[in-house]
């Protein structure tokens, strides 16, 4: 490389949506130190691993990884591994990986530039810190891409402790940022075109702050502040807690047009005993309530959740009783794992762990059944008149991929549309992952 020419870097994001934002903050915080983006598959002079460390496959990914970026010809790029194995493992990593030159937890990447010069002169640079002083003032103001879309994280942490969980170990205590912090980013992002917004946060709806008027308001404030602002068309928020959902935020979703009815609300198990052996806080009935109050205020809602099958203790009987609750709540789309071992939590240590064939089964069993409702909740689309905005290219010549309110994704195939346009449509078929639409306006022309 000619030593005038301009670094090259590749963010590499795993695991949750709030990796993502945080790529996407790394890479604009790269990108004002004068790196540019690598080419699509092309070398770069800089890869940053964002690792996720929630399950034991996922954690493991990153050794293969540092692994594939040797060059043939025995070079390789400066390497940083950032989010949470970073946190997790520390310096661990670079002992086990000792081309890894940079280390840095999911609370201090702001200082990443400083870190890489460390490492340019030879050092092992390990930042783990969670200060007080957030990240996010560090970082260079947003200017709203290319997408239509974009993630704004709210609130970070997690003080839930479920026992099977690394999260409040990785990503610290819960913070909420500043509401006026947030009004100026999303505002920043909509001045860049952005028409969608999808809050996020480990518990987003424990996000808490003051209003310009110094009134105490939770998420279902920020989000009625947020409907207020011109150009934002769409807000989403991901992910839940059933004990954070206060009365305000469920009215919200019946008051709120510019709120889409999609709710992604875990209940992980469908059995009060696992419940409480997970240290949930909540039951099985007070979820179902939830839902129902949900329901009743926005009845197209669009129910999601997350599921793990085979926690410590859980038979036969339980597990039963997680295929209920799903039966009982109907979803949209929903995701589940297997339980997965993690070092340092509390159900790591526990007695009767499951076995792996158990597992396995269970959760054969349980992908059955949401893929099922998932088909019936599509299929039961098709015919209706909607909105999509028009989110990427597809596959074939003139096509386009919009989101539906329920976070369907929608293919449409018409002259003169563009990524960023919103149009009506009439769904005309459905598949487990996506759907058919032909565009409203072609009536009217
Ligand atoms: N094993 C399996 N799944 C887990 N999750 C969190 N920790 C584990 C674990 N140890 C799942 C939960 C959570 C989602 C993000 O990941 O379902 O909601
Ligand atoms: Fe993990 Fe439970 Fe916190 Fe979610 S609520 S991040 S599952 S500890």
């Amino acid at each position: 490389m000619k030593s005038d020419s301009p670094k090259t870097f590749h963010v590499k994001s795993f695991g949750c949506q709030m990796n993502v934002y945080d790529g996407e903050r790394m890479a604009e915080m790269l990108g004002a130190q004068g790196y540019v983006p690598a080419a699509e598959g092309g070398d770069a002079d800089l890869v940053v691993l964002n690792t996720c460390h929630i399950r034991e496959k996922a954690a493991e990914k990153v050794y293969s990884d540092i692994g594939r970026l040797k060059r043939e010809d025995g070079s390789r790029p400066t390497i940083a591994v950032a989010g949470c194995v970073a946190q997790a493992e520390g310096a661990e990593i670079a002992r086990r990986a000792p081309s890894v030159d940079v280390v840095v937890g999911p609370q201090a990447y702001h200082r990443l530039p400083d870190l890489i010069a460390r490492a340019e002169k030879g050092e092992k640079a390990i930042d783990l810190d969670m200060p007080v002083d957030s990240k996010f003032g560090a970082l260079p103001k947003r200017a709203g891409g290319q997408r239509p879309t974009a993630f704004l994280t709210v609130q970070e942490g997690c003080d839930k402790f479920c026992t099977y969980c690394v999260v409040p170990y990785t990503r610290g205590a819960e913070i909420s940022r500043p509401f006026a912090d947030l009004i100026a980013e999303a505002r920043a992002l909509v001045a860049g075109g952005v028409r969608e917004i999808t809050l996020l946060g480990q518990n987003v709806n424990a996000w808490d702050g003051e209003d310009d008027k110094g009134r105490a308001i939770g998420l279902d404030g920020l989000i009625r502040a947020l409907a207020s602002e011109d150009g934002l068309e769409r807000i989403r928020y991901t992910t839940s807690h059933p004990n954070d959902m206060t009365d305000g935020l469920i009215a919200a979703h019946g008051e709120v047009e510019k709120l889409m009815p999609f709710l992604h609300l875990p209940v992980q198990a469908g059995s009060d005993r696992i419940l409480a052996a997970m240290n949930r806080s909540h039951t099985v009935d007070s979820y179902l309530r939830i839902i129902e109050r949900v329901r009743a205020v926005r009845p197209d809602i669009a129910i999601s959740g997350d599921f793990i099958v085979g926690f410590p203790g859980e038979s036969d009987e339980d597990f039963d009783a997680t295929l209920a609750i799903v039966r009982a709540t109907n979803y949209a789309m929903a995701y589940s794992f297997k339980y997965s071992r993690r070092p340092g939590t509390p159900a790591a240590t526990m007695d009767e762990q499951v076995d792996e064939a158990v597992m396995n089964d269970r959760l054969q069993r349980l992908q059955a059944l949401l893929n099922e409702q998932q088909q019936a909740f599509n299929s039961a689309t098709v015919g209706r008149t909607t909105r999509l905005l028009l989110e990427r290219t597809g596959k074939r010549e003139g096509q386009l991929i919009g989101k539906s309110p329920w976070l369907q994704s929608v293919h449409v195939t018409a002259p003169g549309l563009a990524i960023g346009d919103m149009i009506d449509v009439r769904i005309t078929s459905a598949g487990p992952n996506s759907l058919g639409a032909e565009p409203l306006m072609a009536e009217i022309g």
